[in-house]
């Protein structure tokens, strides 16, 4: 497939699912470097945070066929995991790669939200999907970031207060990194990934992209069920879907 109709596909698949979305960036991409996603074209992904569950996230995707800048505040640091990658993995700053992602993924510490939506968040306003897998945890985020993330409405309505205007999707908070991997294309029945977002078309892309690294969506609400999509909670964890809707219909 050459470079112009791999282009093409990723420009058609976000503006069917995505409406009309402003300033997409439509770059060249070496084409040998480019497959083809089981779901179809390839989404550009930048990465804020590339540790642990950022960096094993973006593998998936990686291997999955989309080009994913990973991003790290000391780029050089993620040489090897990029290295180990292959082509369609590069890492950048901050910044390159909320520029290059069609698709944003945001994998912080929850402290590092305000920040970066200060710096980035008119950007981020402008992608079709941000990512959120990032958590307000007590022991490492302060009990004060926490307690400020529940006044707000719990995890999803504090991450769109603090990046206005974001396409913004939870997903994967509670899937350890460690065992992403091993769970994603599981044998036999998919593990769930409970989603919260109130932008149908981020959704239908997150969705899109959770199956195609081999797991299951399971939209369980708008974004003020995002409280819900936290380690510790009765959704964390692995879940198959039947068990994500049981779960679910008890929360209510
Ligand atoms: N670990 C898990 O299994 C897991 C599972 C689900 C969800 N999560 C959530 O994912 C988030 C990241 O967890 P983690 O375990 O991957 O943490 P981690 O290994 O410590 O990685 C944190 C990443 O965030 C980046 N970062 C930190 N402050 C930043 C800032 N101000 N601006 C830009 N980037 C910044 C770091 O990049 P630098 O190189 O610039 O420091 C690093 O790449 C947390 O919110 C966590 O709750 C984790």
């Amino acid at each position: 497939m050459t470079n112009d109709k791999i282009e093409n596909g990723r420009r058609d698949f976000l503006l069917a699912t995505a409406g009309s979305i402003a300033g997409l960036a439509v770059g060249s991409w070496p084409a040998r470097t480019l497959g083809q996603p089981a779901g179809g074209s390839p989404l550009r992904i930048g990465t804020i945070g590339a540790g642990r569950e950022g960096g094993a996230l973006g593998a998936l995707f990686v291997k999955a066929g989309h080009p994913v800048m990973f991003s790290s505040r000391h780029p050089d640091t993620l040489k090897g995991l990029v290295d180990g990658l292959g082509p369609l993995a590069r890492a950048g700053t901050v910044a390159e790669a909320v520029e290059f992602g069609d698709v944003v993924m945001l994998v912080v510490p929850y402290t590092a939200i305000e920040q970066i939506g200060k710096d980035f968040g008119n950007a981020l306003a402008k992608k079709a999907l941000v990512l959120d897998v990032s958590n307000p945890i007590a022991r490492r985020d302060g009990a004060e970031m926490v307690k400020w993330v529940d006044e707000q409405g719990g995890a999803g309505l504090a991450s769109a207060k603090l990046l206005p205007g974001a396409r913004i999707v939870r997903a994967f908070n509670a899937i350890n990194y460690a065992k992403l991997s091993a769970l994603a294309h599981r044998q036999g029945e998919l593990i769930g990934v409970p989603i919260a977002g109130d932008d149908q078309h981020a959704i239908d892309i997150a969705s899109k992209l959770i199956r195609e690294i081999g797991f299951e969506p399971v939209v369980v609400g708008g974004l003020a069920m995002g409280k819900y999509l936290v380690p510790g909670t009765p959704l964390g964890g692995e879940h198959t879907v039947a068990e994500i809707r049981q779960l679910v219909s008890n929360l209510h």
